[in-house]
């Protein structure tokens, strides 16, 4: 049986005024934003809607300490929140939108019921997230020391809006970081045992976009991504739709212990262990779903297929510098400790895998990019 759903309504606004418009927004409403979008997209417009600031709880990805916090500071009677900004601020608000949200690790932990208590809208500022389109939080539990995802019905969106205009500020390094993670989506979600013709549509198209995109800036420069902006927002939403509907996988899973130790962006923690998993895969397999993507993406790069993840890294290259584990801070103990804290927390994940990981070889990989 293929199954294969988007949630959330769509929606394309060219400006926050036209989208401010068709919304409404009111009283009723939260806006949950940063202040760097509010000032100059959002204060002109003179809205009645309270505003929380996210950055006023902690710069960097969300933790369960950052949700408490602004849980506390919310006002409760609002109806609908509307959330605009990067991964941070719409995992954060998809928690919020809850009925019962503190303690925040009982729901990781099973322990309260997930129910909806407000409507949610979700606005995009980066362009790798896709969390517009799922139903997935995703917190650094600091007591734990590893990143936790959490799923539920009642945490789609009602709406995700996509608005390019947004996005002319999101500096280089944040538009590297959020692209390379949109990339990575397409490509676990591609070679997910969960992906269909369907899921696999909107993978090849938002891997297509992003490559040719990467060559783009890779022959003419950073300012080339300007034009493509759009372009960009629209891959990471087909990716996050992707991902939504065949799950993520081992890059994501391994990426997690380096991201919450190390405070390393989500993206580049991801790219950091990206071809040690695809090497391992191909290690273990080379036909099927893997020799069909890698044919893809060499198509498109103009390579030989055999050097199709050497010629990945040459282009991301460009984008972002390519640093071994140890260089995060790591140390070599902790190959042991996270492939421990990957088997024991992120099952979620590691059932998506391309093929079955053992422990050791979830060890090994951390090796080979360590
Ligand atoms: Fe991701």
């Amino acid at each position: 049986m293929t199954q294969f759903a988007v949630k959330p309504a769509i929606q394309l606004c060219d400006t926050v005024k036209e989208f401010a418009e068709a919304a409404n927004l009111g009283p009723k409403d939260l806006l949950f934003t940063n202040d760097f979008l509010y000032d100059p997209y959002f204060a002109p417009l003179n809205l009645e809607c309270p505003v929380l600031f996210q950055e006023k709880y902690g710069l960097g990805e969300p933790t369960d300490e950052m949700v408490e916090a602004i849980y506390q500071d919310m006002p409760k009677d609002v109806e609908r929140i509307i959330a605009v900004g990067g991964g941070t601020v719409l995992d954060v608000a998809k928690i919020l939108t809850l009925k019962h949200v503190s303690p925040v690790l009982d729901l990781y932990d099973g322990k309260a019921p997930l129910e909806k208590g407000k409507e949610l809208v979700l606005v995009p500022t980066t362009c790798g997230t896709g969390t517009e389109v799922t139903n997935i939080s995703i917190l650094a539990l600091i007591s734990r020391r590893t990143k936790k995802g959490l799923t539920g019905e009642c945490m789609f969106a009602d709406q995700a809006v996509l608005i390019p205009e947004l996005l002319k500020g999101l500096p280089f390094k944040f538009f590297a970081t959020s692209s390379i993670d949109a990339l990575i989506h397409a490509i676990e979600s591609s070679l997910s045992p969960k992906a269909n013709e369907i899921t696999k549509l909107f993978g090849r198209q938002a891997i297509e976009m992003i490559l040719k995109g990467y060559m783009a800036i890779r022959d003419h420069g950073p300012e080339a991504r300007i034009p493509l902006l759009k372009d960009f927002l629209l891959a990471s939403n087909y990716a996050g739709i992707a991902f939504g509907n065949a799950g993520c996988a081992a890059v994501h899973a391994l990426a997690y212990p380096l991201g919450a130790a190390y405070h390393v962006p989500h993206g580049e923690s991801n790219y950091a262990v990206f071809t040690g998993v695809m090497n391992m895969y191909m290690s273990v397999r080379t036909d099927g779903a893997i020799a069909e993507l890698n044919q893809f993406m060499a198509d498109i790069l103009g390579c030989d297929v055999a050097n199709i993840y050497t010629a990945l890294e040459d282009l991301l290259g460009c984008l972002l510098p390519k640093k071994p584990l140890r260089e995060y801070g790591m140390t070599e103990a902790e190959i042991e400790e996270f492939a421990d804290s990957v088997v024991e927390n992120q099952q979620r994940l590691l059932g998506n895998n391309f093929v079955p990981l053992s422990r050791d070889q979830i060890r090994d990989i951390y090796r080979s990019v360590y």
